[in-house]
């Protein structure tokens, strides 16, 4: 099983995140990291969840509770005040670590060969580790992210939300040499929560199964479950094409700041034959294939292309497993 340390903040995606790491890979930690609610509320939610699937032999490790050069914005209007509304849940009975979750990541992987990185809120956590041990770029077998989007965003027309809150810690993220695996929202659109989906979950009658679908009812049909995707791509790899692509930050735009800007010119498939849609993995420009690279060169592995029902069998699979 991959070692994995899991940077989140749930957040219901979030959520199904750590339910899908805890059952699959050898979750060393959850590190918890202001974004979608603050510090305190994101870090019992990652307690709640732990709990619930009673796996509360997993750790959890408070990190910052917001960027170090801007003001924290949070997704009340997503998730509720509390980051986790809609379940009926106790309060729960452990208590954080207390040690940093900086100090967690850095230590872990400077000790421990094999870890993968998986962040599913701002970078804020990861760009701190990275500040603190820079070797740990290298030593990582990658970094996981669910954020950004090929060509658009979710936030503003063009940055989604995780890059934008702190869009700084992002660039330092994408310009540290560490292996980046981009989940972006134009993954996440082939993602949506259906009401067949939420009623499976339901029906499998099990805690995991129904505090799934009690979350799934709060968040919305419609919405998309982004976290899961890049968790679910640690674990079966097969279950997302990538392109790998040279994507950078944008830290001064009026209209863009917080953009992956996702250079398409890489994209080498042959042109199809039809007219070429938004998520094709296919060539974006006009030069005959295999012209020589007129940018820089590539640097992130771009999901562009889940197979869904894939998804949706490894997320009712493995909440059936729990008690
Ligand atoms: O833009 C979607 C991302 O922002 C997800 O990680 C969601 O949990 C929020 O953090
Ligand atoms: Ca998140």
């Amino acid at each position: 099983m991959r070692k994995v340390i899991l940077d989140c903040d749930p957040g219901h995606d979030d959520a199904f995140a750590i339910m899908l790491a805890a059952g699959n890979l050898d979750l060393l930690g959850v590190t918890t990291v202001g974004g979608n609610g603050y510090l305190p509320n994101v870090t019992r939610n990652a307690l709640v969840v732990l709990e619930k699937i009673g796996r509360t032999d997993v750790p959890v490790y408070p990190g910052h509770a917001g960027p170090s050069t801007t003001e924290l914005i949070t997704a009340p209007n997503v998730h509720g005040q509390s980051g986790l509304d809609g379940p009926v849940v106790t309060e729960p009975i452990r208590k954080p670590e207390t040690k940093h979750a900086v100090d967690f990541i850095v230590e872990t992987v400077m000790s421990t060969d094999h870890v993968t990185l998986c962040a599913t809120g701002p970078l804020t956590n990861i760009a701190a580790a990275l500040n603190r041990e820079p070797r740990i770029a290298k030593r990582v077998d990658g970094l996981y992210i669910m954020g950004g989007g090929a060509y658009a965003g979710n936030w503003t027309a063009a940055a989604e939300f995780n890059i934008y809150v702190d869009a700084e810690a992002a660039y330092k993220v994408f310009h540290s040499g560490m292996p980046i695996y981009m989940v972006g929202v134009n993954l996440t659109r082939q993602c949506p929560v259906t009401p067949e989906f939420r009623e499976r979950l339901r029906n499998l009658g099990n805690v995991a199964g129904v505090f799934g679908a009690e979350l799934l009812d709060f968040f919305g049909d419609g919405r998309h479950l982004h976290d899961p995707c890049a968790i679910a791509w640690i674990i079966d790899p097969d279950i997302i094409t990538d392109a790998y692509l040279h994507v950078d930050i944008e830290l001064n735009g009026t209209l863009t700041r917080g953009m992956t800007v996702t250079d398409l010119r890489f994209l080498q498939t042959e042109v199809p034959e039809k007219d070429i849609d938004l998520d094709s993995p296919f060539r974006w420009d006009d030069s005959p294939v295999g012209s020589p690279f007129r940018g820089k060169e590539p640097n992130t592995h771009v999901a562009m292309r889940l197979d869904f029902e894939k998804f949706c069998d490894l997320v009712a699979d493995t909440l059936s497993r729990y008690n």
